[in-house]
């Protein structure tokens, strides 16, 4: 059976090079992003997706049914941070950040089950430290990304029938084009490369298939971004 992976924010930084690997490794990839990408691959299905919509994610699935008979890879990444100050954020911005980040995982969850392979479909959630440590001025980015992890940790058991694999990763800062929205001076030689994280994640789907890492923490050698 062909391996067949979702990854959500496949346009950009994390999920663009996941996604190129993925395909390296001879997957079958459904990338979900509302700009897309210029890959041009047979094996990759460029979709359009807004997390934050339900009617979006639906569609996201509708389109993708006629080529998958199941996924065997989530790869649950698509997100947004914004940094602001508590005074400075609006209720907007920081509802946006929940929207996306936390119910639009819910949304990708929601309708993903009929294509769950039972013991085989792997779901790695590109998390953050930020889901658990708290840092100053992202506030509504940790508190997206702490709801994502208990919403993680509660579906994994809800469906402990399927012995699915899940695997959260908590990545430090890495030198996306995130930082480059959030115009901070933080020096990005103290942030991983995306070539470090792409080291870790290729070798968390080359490990075999009854392995999971529910919590894997790596960050630069100097350590947090503070
Ligand atoms: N960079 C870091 O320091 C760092 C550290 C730890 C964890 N992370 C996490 O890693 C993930 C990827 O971040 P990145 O650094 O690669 O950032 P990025 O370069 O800004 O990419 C973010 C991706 O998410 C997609 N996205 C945003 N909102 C979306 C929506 N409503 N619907 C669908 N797709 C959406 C974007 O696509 P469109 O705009 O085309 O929709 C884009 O492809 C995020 O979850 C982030 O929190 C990043």
């Amino acid at each position: 059976m062909q391996k067949c992976a979702i990854v959500t924010g496949s346009s950009s930084g994390l999920g663009l090079a996941m996604t190129g690997s993925l395909l390296d490794m001879g997957f079958t990839v459904f990338g979900g992003s509302r700009t897309g990408t210029d890959i041009e691959h047979d094996s990759f299905y460029d979709v359009e997706l807004d997390v934050s919509s339900e009617e979006s994610v639906i569609e996201f699935y509708e389109t993708i049914k006629d080529f998958t008979d199941g996924i065997h890879l989530f790869v649950n990444n698509a997100g947004i941070c914004e940094m602001s100050s508590i005074n400075e954020m609006s209720s907007d911005q920081f509802q946006n950040s929940l929207l996306t980040n936390t119910v639009g995982m819910f949304h990708m969850f929601k309708y993903l089950e009929p294509f769950i392979v039972k013991k085989e479909t792997h779901v790695v959630s590109i998390l953050s430290t930020a889901a658990q440590y708290g840092y100053p001025n992202v506030s509504a980015y940790n508190a997206s990304k702490f709801g994502a992890l208990g919403f993680l940790q509660s579906i994994k058991k809800e469906w402990k029938d399927q012995h699915m694999r899940f695997t959260n990763l908590f990545p430090g800062a890495i030198d996306t084009p995130l930082w480059d929205k959030m115009g901070t001076s933080f020096s990005r030689e103290k942030m991983l490369s995306v070539d470090e994280f792409m080291s870790v994640f290729d070798f968390i789907i080359s490990a075999p298939h009854t392995i999971q890492f529910p919590e894997f923490t790596f960050l630069h050698r100097e350590g947090f971004l503070e």
